[in-house]
């Protein structure tokens, strides 16, 4: 996403500036032309001369400069995308206001780019109103925000504020850019495993950890997709990723239904509970009462109700299961999915939580085609290969089972 494309770097005055001494060489790296402005104060923090080896030209710091006679316009003429890493509150509070009276700021206004900010300061300069109005102003302007992180901060202090990892922020900078085979389409995904209340401190769930469907919101959005992701489980965040959290299978239902009636293509990786507590008791269970009598009733079926929609996305059903996947193969041709994602869930390397999977992949007609052991991220993005070919109208795949 990255390769070829122009990125001008911005960086301001704060300590974490070193940082995007490494971000520029991770943008580099993933093939992008870098070219870096920097404030004055910036220039206090990290040399121009680190940056200048680094992406191979010498930064803009002055406005007026002897060689260029607007080098903001040129810089900002020139980018696909800007991205200012650290934004200090100084720079948000111009960005906000419209003031653009150094080379950062006035290469922003100049810009019709997406861009990114990723703040970074002290907690207390984070949490005062002012930034927090600033934030909102940019949010509202169209401005894609990431971080700040918590953690350590300069001077031995802690809390939020921290300079968001650069490879998240090279990730952001991917996102806002236009373009990738599945740009103007929107995945509907769901993650984690659900919770089903059985009094307001317990619940029956499952062991699903929402890897797989994070990594499959996050392969279609690197391809340009609108995501959106319903889960259960910590989201990875992503500036094409709209995350909503859900807890139970009745909450999940509601929420892909609704976001179904304009997906494309929907994945639902998500661990659903068959059965749920049918009276979930209003306060805690005592052991005094001695053991409850839980009695279970059936949860919605989100995959049969989107299979059941008129106009309906592409289905990507998956199936977790134990010892033999049998069961999918006739779950892939009861639900009327287009395609099914199986796996054994005891499996060596296939297990909950795993960073691997090894999965089937399930056609309607039953056939079947077993994809070697990968990291859920391959996994992700053959997926979304096999799908394209599947809604081309191409080659249906696998040998019969
Ligand atoms: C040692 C030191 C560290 C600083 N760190 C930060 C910081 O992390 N974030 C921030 O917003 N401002 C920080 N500041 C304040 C900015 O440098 C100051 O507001 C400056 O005017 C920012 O200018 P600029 O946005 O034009 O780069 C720091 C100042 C000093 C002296």
């Amino acid at each position: 996403m990255l390769a070829g494309r122009r990125i001008v770097l911005g960086i301001t005055g704060g300590v974490a500036a070193y940082k995007a001494a490494y971000l520029a060489r991770r943008l580099v790296e993933h093939g992008a032309q870098v070219r870096v402005v920097m404030t004055r104060s910036a220039t206090r923090f990290v040399g121009a001369q680190t940056l200048a080896a680094i992406t191979g030209s010498h930064p803009v710091v002055e406005l007026f400069d002897d060689d260029d006679v607007s080098p903001h316009t040129t810089l900002a003429r020139w980018a696909d995308s800007i991205v200012v890493a650290p934004a200090t509150a100084a720079t948000l509070s111009r960005l906000a206001t419209g003031l653009s009276d150094d080379a950062v700021s006035a290469t922003v206004l100049a810009s019709t780019s997406p861009v990114v900010l990723a703040p970074a300061m002290h907690t207390e300069m984070w949490e005062q109103p002012a930034t927090q109005r600033n934030i909102a102003t940019l949010i509202a302007d169209g401005y894609t925000i990431v971080g700040p992180d918590v953690g350590a901060l300069a001077g031995g202090d802690e809390g939020v504020g921290r300079l968001a990892d650069p490879d998240e922020i090279a990730e952001s900078v991917a996102g806002v850019l236009p373009g990738g085979e599945l740009s103007g389409q929107r995945v509907l995904v769901t993650a984690g495993g659900t919770r089903e209340p059985i009094d307001p401190v317990r619940f029956i769930g499952n062991r699903s950890s929402g890897k797989m469907g994070n990594a499959i919101a996050v392969a279609s959005a690197r391809r340009g997709a609108a995501v959106t992701l319903v889960t259960t489980a910590p989201a990875p965040r992503h500036p094409r990723v709209e995350v909503i959290a859900v807890e139970t299978a009745r909450e999940m239902a509601d929420a892909v239904w609704k976001a179904a009636e304009d997906a494309d293509i929907a994945l639902m990786a998500a661990a659903v509970a068959d059965f749920a507590p049918e009276h979930p008791e209003a306060t805690k269970l005592r052991r005094a009462a001695g053991p409850p009598q839980v009695v279970l009733g059936p949860t919605p079926d989100i995959l049969g109700g989107l299979a059941a929609m008129e106009k309906r996305p592409f289905l990507v059903g998956f199936a977790a299961e134990t010892g033999s996947i049998e069961a999918a193969i006739d779950k892939a041709r009861e639900k009327g999915v287009d395609l099914l994602v199986a796996n054994d869930v005891t499996a060596l390397g296939s297990e909950f939580g795993s960073d691997t999977n090894e999965v089937v992949i399930v056609l309607p007609d039953g056939s079947t085609e077993p994809w070697e052991l990968m990291t859920k991220s391959e996994v992700a993005e053959r997926l979304l290969d096999r799908i394209e070919v599947l809604r081309s109208g191409g080659d249906t795949g696998g040998a019969p089972s």
